[in-house]
Parts: C-alpha cells; sequence; structure tokens
C-alpha cells in the first residue's frame, strides 16, 4: 500500500504515499538563492521515488529569516533560482511544494535586516539562537494594523513559487515559529481581538489563510500544524483539544485541502500521532504526517485510516535511496549529525 500509486484530491496522481518532510539545511547561495546542488539534492530523491517533496523552509521577506543560509523567495530572482530544482523534481514525476516560511521570535536582528523580528509578543523566546549564539533577539509585537503586510508577505512568496512552475505551497503554521507564536497561548500574550480567547488565537492564522487561498487558490495550499511536539520536552498547545475542534472546522471552511501534522522530531505516538487522531474524524482531506516511523508502522497508519501519506525526514537525509531501500527489504542507513554538513 506505502509503495503503490495511488490518486488523491486535489494532488492528483501520486507514484506511492512516501512524502519527504520539509528540512532547513542551510546550503543557499549568495542572496538566498536555490543552486544548482539543491536541484541535485532534490532531484535524486525524486529520481528515487519520493512521490511528494516538501522544500526545507524558504523565506517569504527578509524581516522573516531567522537562519544562516537558508532559501528565501521574496524577489522574482529568488524564485528564478528555483526554477531548475522545479525542472529536475517535476521531470521525475514526484510533486514539489515549496515550505513558506516566517520565523517570527525565533530570530535576531543579525537575520532580518537589522530590526527586530516579529511576533505575537514582545517576550523573547528562551534560549540561545544555535544560528549566530547569541540569545534570541526580543520581538516587536505586531500591530493589528500590520498583519495585512504579513499576508501580502505570504501571498507575493506564494505567486512566485507557482509562477516557477511549483505544485504548491506549504504554509508553516508549526514549531514556534510566527503564526504558531499566535495559536500557542503558552507565547501569545496579547489583549486584543489576536490574543486570549480561541477563537482570537486563532484569527491571524484563519486571516493569513483565507487571503493566501484567495489569491492562489485552495488546490495548491497546504498547512503544516505542530500542536504537540519536541520543545525541551513534549510541548502541546494549551487548549490543545479546544483549539483543534475551532481551528480544524474552520480551516476546512475556508476550503483548505491539504494538512501536514508534524511533530519537530519527537516521538509519534505522543505527538503528532496522537494530534492526528483527534483532527481525522473531523478531517475530510488530504492528511499527512509521521515521525521516523518503520514501513510496518506507516503501513498500518494508512491502513487503519489515519494518514493518506507518510512523512519521513531524517530517514531521507541519510538514505538517498529511501524508496529503493523499502522496496528492496534493505536495511536503512542511520541518522548521523554529521550528515548535515553536505547536501548528499
Ligand atoms: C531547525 O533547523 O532546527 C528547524 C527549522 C525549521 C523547523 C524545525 C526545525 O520547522
Amino acid at each position: 500500500m506505502l509503495l503503490d500509486p495511488f490518486s488523491i484530491a486535489p494532488l492528483g496522481s501520486l507514484k506511492n504515499r512516501v512524502a519527504m518532510s520539509s528540512m532547513t539545511r542551510g546550503f543557499a547561495g549568495p542572496n538566498h538563492l536555490a543552486t544548482p546542488e539543491m536541484a541535485a539534492y532534490y532531484g535524486r530523491r525524486a529520481e528515487d521515488d519520493v512521490a511528494l517533496i516538501l522544500t526545507e523552509g524558504t523565506i517569504v521577506h527578509l524581516t522573516g529569516d531567522g537562519y544562516n543560509n537558508v532559501p528565501h523567495i521574496e524577489t522574482a530572482v529568488q524564485a528564478k533560482s528555483w526554477a531548475p530544482v522545479v525542472q529536475r523534481v517535476r521531470s521525475a514525476g514526484t510533486l514539489l511544494f515549496c515550505q513558506l516560511w516566517h520565523c517570527g521570535r525565533i530570530s535576531h536582528s543579525d537575520y532580518t535586516g537589522g530590526v527586530p523580528p516579529v511576533s505575537s509578543t514582545d517576550r523573547p523566546a528562551e534560549g540561545i539562537n544555535r544560528q549566530n549564539g547569541k540569545p534570541f533577539g526580543t520581538p516587536r509585537a505586531l500591530d493589528p494594523n500590520e498583519m495585512t503586510t504579513i499576508h501580502r508577505q505570504f501571498v507575493d512568496a506564494a505567486q512566485n513559487a507557482l509562477s516557477v512552475g511549483f505544485d504548491g505551497v506549504e504554509l508553516h503554521f508549526g514549531h514556534g515559529y510566527l503564526i504558531d507564536e499566535f495559536l500557542d497561548g503558552s507565547v501569545n500574550d496579547r489583549t486584543d481581538r489576536y490574543g486570549g480567547s480561541v477563537a482570537n488565537r486563532c484569527r491571524f492564522a484563519l486571516e493569513l489563510l483565507e487571503t493566501v487561498i484567495g489569491s492562489v487558490g485552495a488546490d495548491k495550499v497546504m498547512v503544516r500544524l505542530s500542536p504537540s511536539r519536541e520543545m525541551e520536552g513534549i510541548h502541546d498547545w494549551p487548549d490543545m483539544g479546544a483549539m483543534l475542534d475551532y481551528l480544524v472546522p474552520a480551516m476546512s471552511g475556508l476550503g483548505l485541502a491539504m494538512l501536514d501534522i508534524s511533530c519537530a522530531r519527537s516521538d509519534y505516538a505522543l505527538t503528532s500521532g496522537r494530534v492526528i487522531r483527534m483532527v481525522r474524524p473531523h478531517w475530510k482531506g488530504f492528511l499527512m504526517g509521521g515521525a521516523s516511523l518503520s514501513q510496518e508502522q506507516a503501513e498500518s497508519e494508512i491502513r487503519d485510516g489515519h494518514l493518506d501519506m507518510v512523512t519521513w525526514g531524517r530517514f531521507l537525509l541519510a538514505n538517498p535511496d529511501f524508496v529503493g531501500r523499502l522496496r528492496a527489504g534493505a536495511p536503512l542507513e542511520e541518522f548521523s549529525r554529521d550528515m548535515l554538513e553536505t547536501l548528499r
């Protein structure tokens, strides 16, 4: 089942049910351009028959960056640099989505062109930014009249991505970045209509989603959520059940048809697997998730109707020939951190 072709709306025909998660790599060229090495890296996975690839997080606007050497898709030149990646992946019959990323307060003015990062809050994230070894920057809480500026950044980035042939975009609503900073009641401390109640905490995400869907169409838009994930221990959104009961039908009501539930490297059963079991009964659309599942676990999640496709990150980094190995029943290389040093 996992390795058999299938068809699902709105994606259409897929080679199998294996998807590559978005993973930060930090190999973009000068001016945050995609490079030929990146085309080869994604191309190897596509040619090995990964059916759907989500790019590494791609920054929608300079003021949303927070990392060294990650790609941007703010300008036409940046968008064009992705054309060879798109061409190589799509000629292997693999679908390619661009993950659109705004880091919010998981950043520092070193990365944003010198301005303070923006967030739902003016409280900095705890800890040290491993990118520059400094504490995370003190953010500036967005003013309600600035929300449309952020919408515009995502719309422009989505249009840029589609203009160079991506099959769609994934909006990164997870992992403690900008959108999650509104959804997560342990971060969002606002007292205006963007904070407080469940509906208020969901407002920023829903307005953004409505604007992007209105601009590029629901069949091009996927959302990544991580209501339960690793964050120095397992972290769940406060009111997770009430949030999901409100947010999931509301996103569906806006036409959203594709959802990716992730957990940032944690245990599936304790985090995203649990969330998927809460969401699935209320969600008629396409759903994918995973966290280094075994082939048997993946097959059983699909067979039991929990997932339509299964995402892998670390196994796909370690094994450019992951699908071939699954087909052959060959052992998989284990991931190790030194593998991050090159685009293998
Ligand atoms: C990371 O580089 O550690 C990272 C980046 C983006 C994510 C999660 C983790 O969504």
